[in-house]
């Protein structure tokens, strides 16, 4: 099978309504990080801003903003109809069409939510140095769920039967990537109800 962009085929799995799948087969894990990240938040008891990277129909957005003290949630995600659907479902919602690791923020954030997206990059690590420099605030988390790795062996044949590229890290090589690109408080987990597949990894910005 050719190799396509990723964010091509996530267009036109939103176009033929697989971005509702997605949701639902990730609630779960998402379900997870988001009780982290609300568990810091409410400790602070500060509002604070929030971006899911990778927003797919902006769905976490969406859950991000219920928080009472989410002063802002965007979501940026590359593919067009992805995006489209997030801004018909919700018409007030701050949604864009960013291709990383091109698109750089202008402005900072406490809280950076990614679901099963960092992998479709050709170089992660990069992009995780680029979350710890340019858009993570101090004090800020950095929160990413991950689906796709070496120890996950039913996920290994998804790059040749989605047809895009995908990094192949191991559980470890992914932890020291947060590690190497200047995270400290860094936890991570198993999380998802079917199996536990999703290596959940998050880190902060103390300095
Ligand atoms: C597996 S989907 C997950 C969507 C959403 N996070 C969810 O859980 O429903 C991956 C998303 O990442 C986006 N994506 C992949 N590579 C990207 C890139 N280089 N730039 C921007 N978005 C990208 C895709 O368009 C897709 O919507």
């Amino acid at each position: 099978m050719a190799i396509r962009k990723a964010t091509d085929v996530f267009h036109d799995w939103a176009l033929a309504g697989k971005d509702k799948g997605m949701e639902k087969g990730h609630s779960s894990a998402v379900g997870e990080m988001l009780g982290f990240i609300f568990q810091h938040v409410e400790k602070k008891q500060e509002k604070f801003s929030a971006i899911d990277v990778g927003c797919g129909n902006g769905w976490v957005v969406r859950l991000l903003k219920e928080h009472p003290l989410c002063s802002s949630a965007e979501g940026i995600d590359g593919a067009e109809a992805m995006i489209a659907k997030a801004k018909q479902i919700d018409i007030e919602g701050d949604y864009s069409v960013r291709q990383l690791p091109e698109y750089a923020p202008s402005k900072r954030y406490d809280i950076i939510h990614s679901m099963e997206f960092l992998y479709y990059l050709e170089d992660p690590k990069s992009m995780l140095k680029l979350f710890y420099d340019n858009w993570v605030a101090k004090d800020g988390w950095l929160v990413v769920g991950i689906d796709h790795y070496l120890e996950h062996e039913e996920s290994l044949s998804w790059p040749e039967h989605v047809g895009v590229h995908m990094t192949t890290l191991s559980r470890q090589e992914w932890k020291d990537a947060w590690h190497d690109a200047g995270f400290t408080n860094i936890s991570s987990w198993q999380a998802g109800e079917k199996d536990s597949v999703t290596l959940v990894i998050a880190g902060q910005k103390v300095d």
